[in-house]
């Protein structure tokens, strides 16, 4: 995939565990990634890289807030002038009725989730149109095409997320910029165990064949990002619930039976 062949890509949520497949996978292809995550530590095992890519800088910051991330963004600017393509795909999650989750925590999840890649796009976007080319990826969710039973702020920000890209897309196609969103299914990850409240829905209760991995979700996002697909639903699952919603959208109201 000569696609990713020298770009500069930023990523963020680099050490968790989508984010980890997307570094390894595009350093692999030849990419020039900038790695970030809260803690520098979670990023040791990219210190030591040598391959097709390059690492280009792996930076700490917590991008939950304002402060956070403009010092995150100063820190970036330090390394490179202007991505090629920025990958926004920090992000968590919290499971629980809307009315039980403390307000401190789901305001925190709308910042992580999608005030931060929106002030992470504003930041590049005027360089990117005058440079004429860029690439956004803003990692969404199966939950922001479809409710998240349980997940009324989850469900918020991805849909946001799409909702923001789809109208930035409009905004800057004629500059050369391309925008994607991707919206996987649930993948065994660390944000399965994300913070419950008064619920505890547990991943296995799901038939295990429906859960993705890591691997075969970025894999196939990879794929589709070389062809500046725009709306990126990888595994079956995923396809099937976009199916669902568009052509039996009655069908997503039976969740509140469960
Ligand atoms: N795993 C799934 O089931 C699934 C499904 C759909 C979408 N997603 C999305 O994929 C993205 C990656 O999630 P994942 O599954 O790899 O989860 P993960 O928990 O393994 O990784 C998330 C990463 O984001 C980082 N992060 C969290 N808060 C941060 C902050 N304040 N500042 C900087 N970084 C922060 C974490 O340190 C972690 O490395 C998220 O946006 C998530 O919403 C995941």
């Amino acid at each position: 995939m000569k696609y990713f062949e020298g770009k500069s890509i930023l990523l963020t949520g680099a050490s968790g565990g989508l984010g980890r497949e997307f570094a390894t996978q595009l350093l692999d292809l030849g990419a020039h990634m900038v790695l970030c995550d809260l803690k520098l530590e979670s990023l040791d095992r990219f210190k030591s890289y040598s391959g097709a890519g390059k690492v280009l800088g792996l930076i700490a910051g917590d991008v939950s807030t304002k402060e956070g991330t403009e010092k995150f963004l100063a820190d970036v600017k330090k390394i490179i002038a202007c991505p090629d393509m920025i990958i926004n795909n920090a992000g968590i999650a919290q499971v629980g009725p809307f009315g039980e989750i403390p307000l401190d925590r789901w305001e925190k999840l709308m910042a992580i989730n999608l005030i931060s890649p929106m002030r992470i796009c504003h930041y590049f976007l005027p360089d990117m149109a005058a440079r004429g080319s860029g690439h956004i990826v803003n990692i969404s969710s199966v939950a922001g095409i479809v409710p998240m039973p349980g997940g009324a702020p989850y469900t918020a920000s991805k849909h946001g997320l799409k909702g923001f890209s789809d109208a930035m897309r409009i905004d800057y196609s004629k500059q050369g910029i391309t925008v994607s969103t991707v919206h996987p299914f649930f993948t065994r990850t660390a944000i399965l165990e994300s913070e419950r409240f008064g619920v505890n829905i547990d991943i296995n209760d799901y038939p295990q064949f429906m859960i993705e991995t890591p691997e075969s979700v970025i894999r196939e996002t990879i794929k589709a990002i070389a062809k500046k697909t725009e709306f990126i639903l990888p595994g079956p699952t995923a396809k099937f619930l976009d199916l669902v919603r568009r052509f039996a959208p009655g069908f997503l109201g039976l969740a509140k039976l469960f």
